[in-house]
């Protein structure tokens, strides 16, 4: 019985990547594997998360590492993480693909990403945006060679230029100094650093600040390509700027070469997880061999499979989702301001420079008015309110990127934002 080259492949129709391997007239098959490959790769997959659940299926008999052996061998940590979790902290194998090599689920995986992201390439990053910042500097500087990026970067990209021995140019950002906040790099000040520094390898920007501050990435990215120059994004605070057309260019979309993003952040995903993203012109690559330097080589399942979980939704529901989210923080800052005194800042900051654009789910709330500290707001927040607010410095208690759950939480507190003069009292009194 003759078998078609289709039939035979979709047997194996997951991990597709392996396919290549069962093939014997090359250029056909190879055409059918596309075929098969554009067939199973939609993002309504997941390709991590149902090798996984394929495995569980299994009633495999662990005799590997982790030790604990779905939790049999630590019945506190399987209580208190629960069953479902441990069952899947399993190493790689087979079925489940290597993040060091990744040449079927994980591949696939990082494919759809890749697309959701709209970059030609994209890495599972385990050891947080920091390690992807790492990676993104470390593959474009080596010892001695300038890199340019404002003064107010992440100490991840401070710590790359300690391991790969570059010499940074920096750009000071702007300040607010009511706010009391660094802003974006103004374009003119890039291009003198670009004028200056010729030799410059790259230029990074942040995309948006940890305010939601963003520079004109556009612009940056085309002079910096004009100079022969790379540009890095450091998209720590910007995952959710890939699903919305209502909030400030992504990286990618504006011809970047590189960005990290914190898909843990506002994307949904496990702390640590990360997303290393590339374009077109990057040697994918070196930038992997690169990552193996630092990465694990006992990549953390319960991380990928979020990050697969994670951009399915994204790409799924990600428009909707922060059109919610804009809708209620828009709601949350109106009521503040409304209250006087705490002053929730918004996109009325731009100004075509070093404010280009600002990222309307970041709710920052400036406090100093009012006689308190964001330091002060920020604890009282937590400890009689039950919030957990981002962080606070001494002006600004910001809540970052809120999911559209603690806004509910938030706008429904009546308590704290609604009745002013009796909530403004309590908080004063601390
Ligand atoms: C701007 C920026 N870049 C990079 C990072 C590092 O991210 P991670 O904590 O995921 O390592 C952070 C963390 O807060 C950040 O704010």
């Amino acid at each position: 019985m003759t078998t078609s080259p289709r039939r035979r492949f979709k047997k194996f129709s997951a991990p597709v990547a392996g396919l290549i391997f069962f093939c014997d007239n090359a250029s056909e098959n190879f055409r059918q594997v596309m075929i098969l490959r554009d067939e199973y790769l939609t993002q309504e997959r997941a390709p991590i998360l149902e090798a996984l659940t394929k495995m569980k299926a299994t009633r495999l008999v662990p005799f590997d590492v982790p030790g604990h052996k779905r939790g049999r061998g630590n019945r506190e940590l399987a209580e208190f993480l629960g069953q479902a979790c441990l069952d899947v902290d399993v190493n790689s194998m087979k079925p489940l693909d290597n993040l060091c090599h990744p040449v079927s689920v994980i591949r696939d995986a990082e494919i759809l990403a890749a697309e959701a992201f709209g970059a030609a390439h994209s890495f599972f990053m385990v050891g947080g945006t920091t390690s992807a910042v790492q990676a993104m500097i470390l593959s474009t500087c080596k010892p001695g060679e300038k890199i340019i990026l404002p003064r107010n970067v992440h100490r991840s990209a401070i710590n790359a230029l300690i391991l790969c021995g570059a010499v940074p140019v920096y750009v000071n950002p702007q300040v607010d100094e009511r706010l009391g906040i660094s802003l974006g790099m103004k374009v003119a000040d890039v291009i003198a650093a670009i004028k200056n520094n010729p030799d410059a390898k790259a230029v990074l920007v942040n995309n948006p600040t940890y305010y939601g501050i963003c520079s004109d990435i556009a612009t940056i990215t085309e002079v910096a390509h004009a100079h022969g120059m790379k540009l890095l994004a450091d998209e720590a605070h910007g995952t959710h700027f890939y699903f919305s057309k209502k909030l400030p260019p992504s990286a990618m979309s504006v011809g970047a070469d590189m960005a990290s993003v914190s898909m843990h952040k506002s994307g949904g995903s496990l702390t640590q997880s990360s997303l290393l993203l590339t374009g077109a012109n990057i040697n994918a690559g070196y930038v992997h061999q690169i990552i193996n330097l630092t990465q694990s080589t006992s990549g953390s399942y319960l991380l990928m499979a979020s990050l697969d979980i994670s951009r399915r939704n994204l790409a799924l529901r990600g428009a909707e989702i922060f059109d919610k989210v804009i809708e209620l923080v828009e709601y949350a800052r109106d009521e503040i301001n409304f209250l006087g005194g705490w002053y929730a800042y918004g996109k009325e900051l731009t100004d075509g420079d070093s404010v280009f654009d600002f990222d309307v789910t970041k709710l920052s709330v400036f406090t100093r008015a009012v006689g308190l500290a964001g330091v002060e707001v920020y604890d009282i927040l937590r400890d009689e309110y039950i919030f957990s607010w981002s962080s606070a410095t001494l002006p600004t208690c910001w809540l970052t990127s809120p999911s559209a759950t603690a806004l509910k939480i938030l706008s429904g507190s009546s308590v704290l934002w609604r009745t002013s003069s009796a909530s403004i009292a309590k908080i004063r009194r601390g």
